[in-house]
């Protein structure tokens, strides 16, 4: 088994990667019954895929299972009501742990939803997307969506313990697979060219399910991720910001596109990211053949770089208009991600929004 820890002080936790892990669930959430019992929220399609591994797993551990409806409308004012309802109606304390059991969608709302509930309880996160196992169960990021914009309403509130058993992404579709591999070459294209050529070998065998290929991807990028989370936990200093290159074009792409299945929130960041290092290109701060590799290799991993293959045809200043919703604004202006190469990727406080949208309007 891996373990990873999250060096937070009195708030450090362990991530623990091993491929069968939920198999033997009970061994690890054992401490966090309470009356022998636990309560697990999830959504119907993880419920179909896991629920009853999961369940086996925690052997004589009797489990309270919400099962919410699938997809991003669930991160809701509406669906949050109705989950702290549930949970309150099962009598959840403090001191208990709620197990959120799923993708980046139960993740982010089920934490939200620890963060306020009698002011603060407890939670574990049980990721079965790969998108969630490398990023977003990590560090403590939890929010809803509202009218104006994805995850603008949230908390910092970190999690008690990550279990990341490789085996539930067997299930997921290959567009899934490959959505949340965009997040996984990231840490290579922030600061690790040696962990990004790793991917240019890898990403096949990766993309075809193999366990070893797909267990070294996640430990690096956990590993990378605590050592980010436990310098810059709230996005104070700029490090943590690096996480998210990609972001805000495929924000504005996640946007235009309605949030929907047109367009995967991987698939926003993979798009995003090549944007980021053709416009670093167009600015003359990064190599034309470094943006060319970087959009080759997300182009063969089978993700889109382009706004045409994002199905996106929205003019430079629409998704300009996107971005100025982005909760990085800082008096008007945005912070970007720009890259000097792969591996090189810095905070930029001075972009203007108008060439954003000038190089937008050349690429469309
Ligand atoms: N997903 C970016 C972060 O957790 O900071």
């Amino acid at each position: 088994m891996i373990e990873v820890e999250v060096g937070l002080g009195a708030r450090t936790y362990p991530i623990l990667i091993e491929h069968g892990l939920l198999d033997r669930a009970a061994t690890h959430l054992a401490r966090f019954t309470r009356g022998g019992r636990l309560v697990v929220v999830t959504d119907a399609n993880v419920a179909a895929a896991q629920l009853e591994r999961f369940t086996v797993g925690l052997g004589d551990i009797a489990i309270e299972a919400i099962v919410l409806p699938p997809g991003e409308t669930t991160k809701s004012w509406a669906v949050l009501e109705e989950l702290t309802d549930q949970l309150l109606d099962l009598g959840v304390e403090r001191s208990d742990r709620i197990v959120a059991l799923g993708g980046g969608v139960i993740g982010d709302l089920v934490g939200f939803a620890a963060a306020i509930l009698k002011r603060g309880c407890g939670f574990v996160q049980v990721p079965t997307s790969l998108l969630a196992q490398v990023d977003s169960s990590v560090g403590g990021k939890t929010a809803i969506n509202s009218r104006a914009g994805k995850n603008l309403v949230g908390a910092f509130h970190q999690p008690d313990l990550v279990l990341i058993d490789p085996a539930t992404l067997a299930t997921l579709s290959a567009r899934e697979l490959r959505s949340g591999y965009a997040e996984v070459v990231k840490y290579g294209l922030i600061d690790d060219p040696a962990f990004f050529a790793w991917c240019e070998a890898n990403a096949p065998a990766l993309l075809a399910g193999d366990t070893d290929a797909l267990t070294h991807a996640i430990a690096h990028s956990v590993r990378a991720k605590a050592r980010v989370v436990a310098a810059d936990e709230r996005e104070t200093t700029g490090t943590r910001a690096l996480l998210n290159l990609g972001h805000t074009f495929g924000h504005a792409l996640e946007a235009e596109t309605c949030f929907s299945d047109t367009l995967l929130h991987g698939e926003a960041v993979a798009c995003g990211t090549a944007l980021a290092f053709r416009f670093s290109a167009t600015l003359g701060l990064c190599a034309e053949e470094e943006a060319a590799r970087v959009g080759y290799h997300l182009a063969r991993a089978g993700l889109p770089t382009t706004l045409a293959e994002a199905h996106v045809d929205a003019s430079g200043a629409t998704l300009v208009a996107h971005m100025a919703h982005d909760k990085k604004m800082e008096g008007g202006r945005l912070p970007f991600l720009l890259a000097h190469g792969i591996g090189r990727t810095f905070l930029a406080r001075d972009v203007a929004l108008a060439d954003v949208a000038r190089f937008l309007d050349a690429e469309r």
